[in-house]
């Protein structure tokens, strides 16, 4: 299949491409979109329900990296972030369109840096994210066609996770789990603390770490599932820190698959060093 170009849409409902570049074929890689014709039809991108969507929230500040750009468009061996994290759902059979998230007043920023490399043919849309991780994702979720039955949410933060992570996840949720969380178990104990403004705080207690894990994305889930679930939180104000949480929230079954060291997020400089060095490793040894 021909590259498709790089479509947004403006609004949370909204059924117009208001812009669409057409991509690169994948032997060429010009560094401009050109403008093809607007249309006012819902483009059906995912003509195959069998095919997942995935939502890649990309609208974090990045606050904790440090001062720059937004952490999606921070370069990753010279490339943003958001590309390597789009290129690795684009790799994945299971994946069929790709709705990217973007910081509010970067969308068409991010449009013609999507265009502008090379994305396997997939098909990918850009929406406005929101002001919260969950907030983007839910303005995500409205972009993806019904009639799709999984869905993926990756982080744009995640831009190193193996394509076996994205398969082992989408065939878990069409082998009929409502929601699958990638996760590794953790490295260090944990310590429950009262939270303390400064000073030493004191120890609650020390979960048993065999029965615990660090979760990863992307999350999968049964599309309905995770509509109906972001809608009652919106409903109610709840908030919080990942989507299979909201699952769980409203007494849906999470299930957890292995995720994978290298599916790390990058939050902190020392993170970026890190996937630095990573990147290196798989350019030398595997052409990556
Ligand atoms: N995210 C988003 N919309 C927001 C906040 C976060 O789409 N309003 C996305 C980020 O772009 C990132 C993912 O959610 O890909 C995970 O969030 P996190 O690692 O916390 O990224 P940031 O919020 O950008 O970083 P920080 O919290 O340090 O500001
Ligand atoms: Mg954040």
């Amino acid at each position: 299949m021909p590259g498709r170009g790089v479509a947004w849409r403006n609004g949370e409902h909204g059924s117009t491409n208001v812009q669409s570049g057409r991509g690169p074929a994948r032997s060429r890689h010009p560094r401009s979109a050109r403008a093809i014709p607007i249309t006012t039809e819902e483009p059906n991108l995912n003509a195959s329900a069998q095919l997942a969507a995935a939502v890649v929230p990309a609208a974090g500040r990045g606050e904790r990296l440090g001062p720059g750009a937004p952490k999606a468009l921070r370069e990753l061996g010279g490339v943003p972030l958001l590309v390597h994290a789009v290129r690795a759902l684009a790799r994945s059979r299971a994946v069929g369109l790709v709705v990217v998230c973007a910081p509010p007043d970067g969308v068409a920023e991010v449009v013609s840096l999507l265009d502008s490399h090379g994305l396997d043919g997939k098909d990918v849309r850009v929406v406005p994210g929101g002001a919260s991780r969950q907030e983007s994702v839910r303005l995500g979720l409205a972009a993806v066609p019904a009639g799709t039955r999984v869905v993926l949410v990756h982080d744009a933060a995640r831009p190193l996770v193996p394509v076996e992570v994205v398969d082992a996840v989408a065939a878990a949720v069409r082998a009929g789990a409502e929601a699958v969380v990638p996760a590794v178990p953790l490295a260090d104990t944990v310590k429950r603390v009262e939270p303390q403004p400064s000073g030493p705080e004191p120890v609650l207690d020390t979960p048993d770490r065999s029965t615990l894990r660090a979760v990863q994305t992307p999350q999968g889930f049964d599309l309905p599932a995770l509509v109906a679930a972001h809608g009652k939180a919106l409903a109610e104000g709840a908030e919080v820190t990942d989507d299979a949480g909201l699952i769980e929230r409203f007494g849906g079954r999470v299930v957890v698959v292995p995720g994978h060291e290298e599916a790390f997020k990058v939050t902190r400089p020392l993170d970026l060093v890190l996937a630095e060095a990573v990147l290196a490793r798989r350019r030398a040894t595997d052409g990556y």
